[in-house]
């Protein structure tokens, strides 16, 4: 490690005032400070869903405070939605954009930045037309090209899976991408077996400690379906089940245990009718029927056949944290759950248009109780919103003690506008508060050492008054503490969605 740098002196680049929160503490004190910031522009929102300003970017990041920690050596993969703006045409959803894949690079004495859109066969045939063509997760273009399969409209968007020797931009309803980790540029999508050849593939493979990975996929058409991945460590296909599932929640996310895989299927149904009227986005196709309740399905890992299902109340959520279960089979997994899904279908569109008002319910943490015996249960533990919660990624399917997650208050600004640790029994013990003009995105986990929790936290921010991206690197059992380092680019960046740390 490197000497401690100042955290005075990071808040000074920051440009805030000194914020004290004491772990178990409400961060209060960090609200108030970050309230009394003044309030951003409209232009300044809009730039977080900015187009990128260039198909392909490269620079080193310029420390604005602290100090690297020189053993912190790999490679952070980002992607996201990137390209929201083409041909005179505004994507009118948060996920619709076409995705960017970022290395930052950590030597252990400087971090550089290389990112490129990904030209995937749906941006390459919007080029040839020169305009807009396939459907997004929720926009339409003008006019609507036929498609003929998932992958025509494939985005690849989302995350970044590296395993087998392979890197992957990920996306919701359609196959992995390859891409070459030195160019960053597009390669093929990626065919599990030939028969599976443009099978969704979501955003949310599972790696355990042992290099096996885990995803799912939800096909839409010509039935309604759940799809269960093993991947071997070496990257090839070890076992596929597909099960019909109907009516079909739209599942993002899922949690892995010691023997089984649980989805959790929210009443945010999709109707494949709605597709047979004519053209509608992937989210328009869905309709809320909390009637139906949050269904659960616990897959064993070892056939891949559902053991047990649950019913649970009504809820919406994208994403899990970890799942674990005991000697008993009783399985225990966190979620960042909403009351509904207006938050994606409103405030997600809403924010296109720079409006920050937020006015729906948004994701707190929860965790969920599925007893052998048919008994469930869900509680919410954190009193804060949270979204995008990471583990320490060697508990992987075992019990955890911590998830890191963006957390924050509703306080007119970004609602995500903190970091913190989160105890599933206690719920947030460890905070830091982003200035108001800072934004932050996903924030990794790195391990070091062996014990769960030693590590550092790396993410990404947005700096609005700036207009110029940036990096922080947190100990991340000292998250109060502040960042230990901070280093920015000479260039904006839009909110991005996932990413993996790659050890070097
Ligand atoms: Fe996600």
């Amino acid at each position: 490690m490197t000497a401690a740098p100042s955290r005075r002196a990071v808040l000074r680049a920051l440009g805030t005032l000194p914020v004290v929160m004491a772990a178990g503490g409400a961060g209060a004190a960090a609200a108030d400070a970050a309230d009394a910031a003044p309030a951003l522009t409209a232009d300044q929102r809009r730039l977080a869903f900015a187009t990128a300003p260039a198909e392909t970017l490269a620079a080193p990041l310029t420390t604005l405070a602290g100090g690297l920690p020189p053993d912190l050596t790999g490679v952070l993969w980002r992607n996201g939605p990137a390209e929201h703006e083409r041909f005179g045409h505004r994507y009118g959803h948060w996920f619709d954009g076409d995705g960017m894949v970022q290395a930052f690079t950590f030597t252990g004495a400087s971090v550089s930045h290389r990112a490129r859109i990904l030209d995937t066969p749906k941006r390459r045939r919007e080029t040839a037309a020169g305009k807009r063509l396939l459907p997004a997760f929720s926009t339409l273009p003008p006019e609507v090209a036929p498609i003929m399969a998932p992958d025509d409209m494939n985005a690849a968007n989302t995350s970044v899976l590296a395993h087998g020797g392979r890197l992957m931009a990920l996306w919701e309803g359609g196959s992995a991408l390859e891409f070459d980790s030195e160019t960053l540029e597009a390669g093929d999508f990626v065919s599990w077996r030939p028969d599976l050849a443009g099978a969704p593939f979501s955003a949310h493979p599972k790696v355990e400690a042992d290099g096996t990975c885990w995803n799912i996929g939800c096909v839409t058409f010509p039935r309604l379906m759940l799809l269960f991945y093993r991947i071997d460590p070496q990257g090839r296909l070890a076992a596929f089940n597909a099960l019909p599932v109907d009516p079909l929640g739209m599942v993002h996310d899922y949690v892995v245990t010691k023997r089984h895989l649980v989805l959790v299927v929210p009443p945010f149904v999709i109707e494949p009718e709605r597709f047979a009227a004519g053209p509608i986005s992937f989210l328009d196709a869905h309709v809320w029927r909390p009637e139906l309740g949050t269904r659960v399905i616990v897959v064993d890992k070892e056939t891949l056949a559902p053991v047990r299902r649950y019913d649970l109340p009504p809820g919406f959520h994208f994403h899990h944290g970890n799942g674990w279960e005991e000697a008993d089979g009783t399985i225990h997994l966190d979620l960042c759950q909403a009351a509904d899904p207006m938050f994606a279908i409103h405030d997600l569109r809403a924010v296109m248009e720079g409006d920050w008002g937020f006015p729906s319910a948004h994701p707190h943490y929860r965790r969920m109780v599925l007893r052998p015996g048919g008994a469930a249960a869900i509680e919410q533990v954190a009193t804060a919103v949270a979204d995008f919660p990471r583990i320490d990624p060697r508990r992987t399917g075992l019990r955890h003690r911590a998830l890191f997650a963006l957390t924050g208050a509703r306080d007119g600004g970004w609602p995500l506008s903190r970091v913190g640790r989160i105890d599933p029994d206690h719920g947030v013990v460890d905070g830091w508060t982003y200035p108001r003009h800072l934004i932050p995105e996903e924030h990794v986990f790195v391990p070091r050492g062996t014990a769960e929790g030693d590590g550092w936290l790396v993410g990404p921010f947005l700096d609005l008054e700036r207009s110029a991206a940036g990096l922080s690197v947190f100990e991340a059992r000292h998250l109060a503490d502040g960042p230990l380092w901070q280093g920015l680019l000479p260039y904006p960046l839009p909110l991005g969605l996932h990413g993996t740390f790659v050890a070097a």
